[in-house]
């Protein structure tokens, strides 16, 4: 597995007004959406292209189109759905399935509870989104859906990663498995608490875009 953690300006100045607690629900929004994008310039850096040639009013001009199949973008429900418009400015094209899965706060175990997701992801880039990678229980399962039905590559983007989270995900989908599996986040943070939030972190992701519910 590959971690690559964005190192920019812009990407830290808007991960810290995230994390302070007074960063109210809009503005959060508003930030995650437009952090997400810049993630996503780093997460689409391998994605596949094959060569075309335009007529400029000048010429011909050899380029490139994104390569076919289109790519799929799986936000992890509920959080993730703040993540999609930030990575859909960036590939309007892709299609979208939805995964959602609940975490057991004593076991900390990951079940499914959702699963929109095309059976045949043959020859496919798939990009996760899922804002916090803590424990790495719920990307080791839905990155292990991903890679059954046959994707060709799995990016997972996170805002906040914990580097129990990277180990473990490291672990369980090594380079030379059967997918070639990436991590994009904007920082990895200290460590992970009891109950399994990232320190210093942000806190709960979904209740801070959404509100407790
Ligand atoms: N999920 C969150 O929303 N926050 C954490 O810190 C860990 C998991």
């Amino acid at each position: 597995m590959q971690t690559l953690v964005a190192n920019h300006p812009l990407v830290a100045h808007k991960l810290t007004a995230l994390r302070d607690a007074a960063t109210e629900a809009p503005t959060f929004r508003r930030l995650a959406d437009e952090l997400v994008t810049l993630l996503a310039y780093e997460a689409t850096r391998e994605m596949r292209v094959q060569p075309i040639t335009v007529q400029t009013p000048v010429g011909a001009a050899r380029g490139v189109k994104l390569a076919r199949p289109v790519p799929l973008v799986v936000p992890v429900l509920r959080a993730g759905i703040g993540m999609l418009d930030g990575m859909a400015r960036l590939l309007p094209m892709a299609d979208v399935g939805f995964v959602g899965l609940v975490r057991d706060e004593e076991s900390l175990i990951a079940s499914a509870y959702a699963d929109r997701l095309p059976t045949d992801l043959t020859g496919r880039d798939t990009f996760v989104l899922d804002p916090m990678l803590a424990t790495g229980g719920t990307l080791e399962t839905v990155i292990g859906m991903l890679s059954g039905r046959g994707a060709a590559t799995v990016t997972a983007v996170c805002l906040l990663a914990a580097p129990e989270g990277i180990d473990r995900l490291a672990a369980a989908f090594p380079d030379g498995g059967a997918v070639p599996v990436r991590v994009v986040t904007a920082t990895i943070d200290e460590r992970l608490n009891d109950r399994g939030y990232i320190v210093p972190g942000l806190g709960d992701a979904g209740d801070r875009l959404f509100g407790k519910i």
